[in-house]
């Protein structure tokens, strides 16, 4: 999810220095040693091989270290223990992370429900909840299918091609159909030339760190070159939302910017058009690639592990597609676990926090670390085997599994992101027989702010599914 860099104005609050030479702190209020490095030698560690970063960091440091990154006055706590992570979500005091709001702002805009705090968060994830989860959600699953269906019918017989990039257009597309509510108008045509390309602008790297520049600087206007794109988006999105407004059946429209039209706060207000503009945007930054690139890998996954596979389809066909069966679940969720999309999602503390021996003072920039969290022995032995059977019998607990980050800021497209993974992996394993490859399984790719399948996933259609109804 497209949801912070690592690059960011820090908070201005003093703290004590980390130990330079990782000796014992001084003190409870000192920060956890880390790293000796130079922040912008850490900084490329984490660009360059953030797997290899992180765990040397943990196997030296321990499960609370310090990084400091190029951009960042102050060092980020990474957290990767279940207490300190349990002690981190349920306090609700903290506040966004340092540099969320930098390159995002000015593409979400200042209603977004990603960028807003305190009561102004609250109330816009009260109203945007519901849609995106029970029956509401379950509504999207014929639309769902179908874009599935016609995706993979597009697909060549016997040659290679890669998957990540199809399921980009896929996830593009149900956000378009069930979170716009648009489909085959010439609006929707223009929507799908743009958006891809607003999304790849804020996810590129050169672009962060031309803001980071700008924002030390202060000098210059790193985001001009986004500005005629944007300009040609609101004014698609507002003519939407306009034209939405005074349709008549509006009432039973199921999608999603047409139950947040007729949302209400507390108060009785609505949402006005700029603001739902906003989170329209914000929906499809948080939610298109990411799901894609989590289905991209657990086709990866399946293709590599045959064993697993060939339960799957088992269960799929004794079910007749159903998406409920636990294996799929159990599938979905090991999936997110060995290879978690988002690898951080901070928070500025706002209140104290103790994690371990140390207790961290507001102000610190503190983050989970997903990826260390998911891979602890102890709580899933033998952590880089693929086994969704771990998810069937003793299921880890809130904090030992965060793909989707926790407490009040936890994402909001979680169930539906997870519900449609199960729709796209039942009908495309049920259409078509799918090979790797290849011999290796994909590797990592840092990409902005995901870890992304580095060759795209390639595979080859070999024929329709034995299980193909
Ligand atoms: C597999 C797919 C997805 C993954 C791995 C993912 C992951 C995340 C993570 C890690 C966060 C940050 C949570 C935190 O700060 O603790 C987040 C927030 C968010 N996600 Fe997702 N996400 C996914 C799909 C979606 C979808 C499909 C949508 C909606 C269409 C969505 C909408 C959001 C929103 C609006 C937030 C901000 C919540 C807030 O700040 O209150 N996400 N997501």
């Amino acid at each position: 999810m497209s949801t912070e860099g690592v690059v960011g104005r820090a908070p201005t609050e003093t703290l004590a220095p980390v130990d330079a030479d990782g000796a014992e702190p001084q003190g409870d209020r000192s920060l956890p040693p880390g790293p000796r490095e130079p922040p912008a030698v850490q900084m490329l560690r984490w660009i360059l091989r953030p797997i290899s970063f992180m765990e040397s960091a943990h196997k030296r440091y321990g499960d609370i270290f310090s990084v400091r990154f190029l951009g960042f006055e102050r060092p980020m706590i990474m957290l990767s223990d279940p207490d300190a992570l349990r002690a981190l979500y349920t306090e609700h005091q903290h506040g966004l992370p340092p540099g969320r709001t930098l390159t995002l702002r000015p593409v979400l805009g200042p209603s977004s429900v990603l960028l807003l705090e305190g009561q102004d968060h609250l109330a816009r994830r009260r109203l945007m909840l519901p849609p995106f989860h029970g029956e509401r959600m379950r509504s999207y699953e014929s639309t769902m299918r179908e874009i599935a269906e016609r995706e993979l019918a597009s697909w060549p017989l016997g040659e290679p091609f890669a998957l990540h990039p199809r399921m980009q257009a896929l996830t593009l597309e149900v956000i378009l159909r069930a979170v716009f509510g648009v489909s085959g108008s010439e609006r929707a045509a223009r929507l799908r030339e743009l958006l891809p390309r607003l999304v790849g602008q804020t996810a590129s790297g050169t672009l962060q760190v031309r803001v980071i520049l700008a924002s030390r600087l202060r000098r210059g206007e790193p985001l001009e070159s986004m500005h005629e794109l944007m300009r040609a988006i609101d004014e698609l999105l507002l003519a939407e939302i306009a034209e939405r407004r005074r349709d008549p059946e509006l009432a039973d429209r199921e999608d999603i910017l047409s139950l947040l039209i007729g949302a209400r706060f507390a108060d009785g207000g609505a949402m006005d058009d700029r603001e739902l503009r906003d989170q329209l945007l914000t929906l499809l930054l948080a939610g298109h690639e990411t799901t894609a690139t989590a289905l991209a890998w657990t086709f990866d996954l399946l293709l590599r592990n045959p064993h697993v596979l060939a339960l799957l389809l088992a269960e799929l066909e004794e079910s007749d597609g159903d998406v409920d069966g636990e294996y799929l679940r159990a599938v979905v969720a090991e999936s997110l676990r060995l290879r978690p999309v988002v690898p951080l999602a901070g928070r500025r503390l706002g209140a104290e926090l103790r994690a371990g021996r140390w207790t961290l003072p507001p102000g610190t920039g503190v983050t989970p670390a997903i990826w260390l969290t998911h891979m602890r022995p102890d709580l899933y032995p033998e952590p880089n085997a693929f086994r969704p059977e771990r998810f069937l019998s003793d299921p880890p607990s809130t904090y030992a599994w965060i793909p989707f980050g926790g407490g009040i800021r936890r994402c909001l497209g979680a169930a539906f992101a997870e519900f449609e993974m199960r729709v796209v992996l039942a009908t495309v394993l049920r259409g078509r027989r799918l090979e790797p490859v290849g011999a290796a399984p994909e590797r990592i790719a840092r990409r902005n702010v995901t870890f992304s399948p580095r060759a795209g996933t390639r595979v080859r259609v070999r024929a329709p599914s034995a299980v193909a109804a």
